[in-house]
């Protein structure tokens, strides 16, 4: 296979979006997170059985060394989460070097959920978070996130949010995993360097600078107001555009909805909601550039109670089982990614001696 192919899943600029075959609205509308972890690393929906082994290893894997929470909390309480998130990822890699690739796969996206509920509260020398017995993956995830308990119409939106971030092709992150991975590198060691790619705003961290937007535009009055100004001075509005989608993000309209029905059904005012639509129409009226899933998963973290900083954590939480597929296609039939480079630079200088320059 080329560099640009994939089995894994394919984001199109129409708006259709697939994972393994199946567009994604199936799966948001029937599958479990679960369910969709297991068909994004290993290729088709998992049988019963197959399900119950899947979750049966994530529980026997996420058990986080105290090693690997020390080095969170040794960076000291002004730690970014993501680099925390991608220090304790290092770490969890030197003291899992004796184990099978697999088992290092396995390790790292079970034990992802735990690092990103506790990479926020660990630098800052608070009491680590565990996850519960007898619950799945995204209801653990989302009970350490926050400490409370969600109804059920919550946790299912969690999931649809999880099942939206797990997967996007050659996205920045992915891609920068299957360098790593063509190298031959350890899963953690590919894994962290999908977490630095993932740190940047033009990537995983647009999730929490659309929500610090909102807050600071907060009323859908405001909105045109703030894009004349943001616009006006050339600025990047967090939360729109796509390098891939133009007309838009099937991620977005799928969690517009959910926040849409979460207010919907706690009774509570709708003005996050309609400040989000007002920008969404005034941005598609000024410049044509739709809203993307990070502007739509942020108000849906925020009602359900998370913390700003988690919210880039969560994107990793999710992400990393995509990542590991990547891993996989990438070092089956591996071939070392180097690109021949185009040299455009100056040509036959001759050196000068230091005093001279
Ligand atoms: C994601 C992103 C990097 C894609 O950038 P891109 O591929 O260069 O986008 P395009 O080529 O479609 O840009 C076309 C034009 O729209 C502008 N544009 C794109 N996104 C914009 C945004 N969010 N706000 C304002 N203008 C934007 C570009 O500056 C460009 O303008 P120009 O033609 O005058 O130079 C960009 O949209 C962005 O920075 N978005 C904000 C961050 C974000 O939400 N990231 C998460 C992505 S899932």
């Amino acid at each position: 296979m080329s560099i640009t192919e994939t089995r894994i899943g394919k984001s199109d600029e129409d708006g259709s979006l697939v994972y393994r075959g199946y567009p994604i609205k199936e799966l948001t509308d029937h599958a479990s997170f679960e369910e969709t972890a297991y068909l994004i690393t290993r290729g088709a929906l998992p049988t019963r059985q197959q399900l119950d082994e899947f979750s049966t290893s994530m529980k026997t894997e996420m058990a986080v060394p105290q090693k690997a929470l020390d080095v969170m909390k040794d960076l000291g309480r002004d730690a970014h989460p993501i680099d925390a998130l991608r220090t304790a990822c290092s770490a969890l890699g030197s003291l899992d070097r004796a184990r099978s690739v697999h088992a290092q796969q396995a390790s790292i996206e079970a034990k992802m959920s735990v690092l990103a509920a506790n990479c926020h509260r660990a630098p800052k020398g608070e009491k680590p978070r565990t996850p519960r017995e007898g619950v799945g993956l995204a209801a653990n995830l989302l009970h350490m996130l926050t400490d409370r308990k969600p109804s059920d119409y919550e946790l299912w939106v969690f999931e649809r949010a999880l099942i939206l971030y797990m997967e996007h092709d050659l996205n920045a992150s992915s891609f920068t995993v299957r360098v790593v991975a063509s190298t031959l590198a350890d899963p953690y060691a590919a894994v962290s360097a999908g977490l630095a790619s993932l740190k940047g705003p033009l990537h995983g961290g647009a999730n929490e600078g659309a929500m610090e937007m909102l807050l600071s535009v907060k009323e859908p009055e405001n909105v045109p107001s703030f894009l004349d100004g943001a616009l006006g001075a050339g600025k990047k509005v967090i939360g729109f555009g796509h390098r891939v989608y133009k007309k838009f993000d099937p991620r977005a309209l799928i969690l517009k909805d959910c926040l849409k029905e979460i207010l919907r059904r706690r009774g509570e005012d709708d003005k996050l909601y309609r400040l989000c639509d007002a920008m969404e129409r005034e941005m598609m009226q000024r410049k044509g550039i739709p809203a993307n899933l990070d502007f739509y998963a942020a108000p849906v973290f925020f009602l359900l109670g998370i913390e700003i900083p988690l919210y880039t954590p969560i994107f990793a939480a999710s992400r990393v089982f995509g990542w590991m597929a990547h891993y996989d296609e990438q070092v089956t039939d591996n071939k070392l990614i180097r690109p021949d480079a185009t040299y455009v630079g100056p040509t036959n200088l001759n050196y000068s001696p230091i005093e001279s320059r």
